[in-house]
């Protein structure tokens, strides 16, 4: 296209006028970058909402609240409506509630969250799944295997400009392995959320995918089991541990899986998303045959669930499309599913999941559909660990 004459003049003016204003916003964007941790802040809780956790009548609340061998709140406004943060409600809920803990001995769940395609909804489902489970009383780790960072970038980190390459699961890769950690504890990050820690992601681990097929090659590396080795001395300090993976059965997402107690696999009933899913399982088949055959590697999962997600109900195509999922993968597919809402598309703009919203500005009812599916999701995925992996029942 030709651009108009005026448009192709540039002047020595113009030139000064430009490099003002993008450095002025340079500026501003690294101020911003620059601001102090934690960027984001967790929700408060209310008495309901914290007896609803502790699985109490709300009317015990301001008894117990004074009793003394527990978090009192602070009373707010002139209501006088007591409020609770995460930290202090996370404590009732660690002394109050009757959920069965990790049996003494057994160690952390570890969970895979797979899919091939991009945006389907593996990095929402890993962050609510995390916060849900933190608020069961759970200790949780996310470690975040997706060089694109994004569910970092939901704790309030930018991978690009704060996460070196030291601070990923990246350096277990490389060679000599000789001198790689053999213990990711150095990578453990707390969070803006209690009880929720990670290890983050960023650019730099696409490292991780040179050198692992690297290692691949050579037949005394077990290059599949390098995160699994790794990641053992955290099996001990947490209950749940979630990989949250790239967009691709890739190095990294097959050490995931090696490491995985359960597979989670949300899919949208989208044709497309449906069709990744059913080359997913083929290739991990493919790749998990092949460890079999030449490295004898024999691997199955406590539990491998199927996730209907951001389903949107009032779409003819999704109908069809859920049928197809539900028929290819039948028992495995959970009994709740993830409705399409506006209020996850826009907590994913301001950097936020639907458990960080404690007052939302929209309809009630809106936010309780979303939030009650995701509830729901967490305590079928709880009970799967309790009965599989813990052995409890
Ligand atoms: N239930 C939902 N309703 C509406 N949008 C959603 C829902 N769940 C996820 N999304 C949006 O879908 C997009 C892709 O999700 P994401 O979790 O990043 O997928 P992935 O990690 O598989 O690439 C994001 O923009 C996210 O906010
Ligand atoms: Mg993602």
């Amino acid at each position: 296209m030709q651009l108009a004459p005026e448009a192709q003049r540039f002047s020595i003016a113009d030139l000064e006028a430009l490099s003002d204003s993008a450095n002025t916003l340079l500026e501003s964007l690294r101020t911003k970058m620059l601001e102090p941790h934690p960027r984001k802040k967790a929700p408060t809780f209310s008495g309901g909402q914290v007896a609803a956790l502790c699985g109490i009548e709300a009317t015990q609340v301001p008894y117990l609240a004074k009793r003394g061998d527990l978090p009192e709140g602070s009373v707010e406004g002139r209501g006088k409506r007591r409020v609770f943060t995460l930290a202090e409600t996370r404590e009732w809920v660690a002394k109050l509630s009757k959920r069965p803990r990790r049996p003494e001995g057994a160690r952390a769940a570890t969970i895979a969250v797979v899919n091939f395609k991009g945006g389907s909804t593996k990095t929402t489902t890993t962050f609510n799944l995390a916060q849900g489970e933190t608020l069961l009383g759970r200790r949780v780790l996310l470690v975040d295997l997706d060089p694109q960072g994004s569910a970092t970038t939901l704790t309030g980190m930018l991978p690009a400009a704060e996460v070196f390459e030291e601070h990923t699961v990246g350096p277990i890769t490389y060679p000599p392995l000789s001198e790689a950690p053999k213990d990711l504890r150095y990578a453990v990050q707390s969070t803006y959320w209690d009880g929720l820690d990670i290890i983050p992601a960023a650019p730099h681990l696409f490292n991780a995918e040179i050198f692992l097929p690297i290692h691949s090659r050579d037949p005394d590396i077990h290059w599949w089991s390098l995160l699994d080795k790794a990641i053992d001395p955290l099996r001990d300090e947490y209950d749940v541990i979630i990989f949250d993976t790239a967009p691709a059965l890739s190095y990294l997402a097959v050490n995931a899986v090696i490491a995985a107690d359960g597979l989670l696999m949300p899919i949208p009933p989208d044709n497309l998303d449906y069709a990744s899913s059913v080359a997913f399982w083929s290739l991990l088949s493919e790749t998990l045959g092949s460890l079999k055959t030449h490295r004898k590697i024999e691997k199955d999962f406590a539990f491998m669930r199927v996730l209907l997600s951001r389903v949107d109900s009032t779409s003819v195509s999704a109908s069809i499309v859920k049928d197809w999922i539900i028929r290819t993968y039948g028992p495995y597919v959970l009994t709740t599913e993830i409705p399409r809402s506006q209020v996850s598309g826009v907590g994913a703009v301001q950097f936020g999941t639907v458990f960080d919203i404690s007052k939302y500005e929209g309809a009630a009812k809106t936010y309780a559909k979303i939030r009650d599916a995701f509830d729901t999701l967490v305590e079928l995925i709880d009970q799967s660990i309790m009965s599989t992996v813990w052995g409890l029942k």
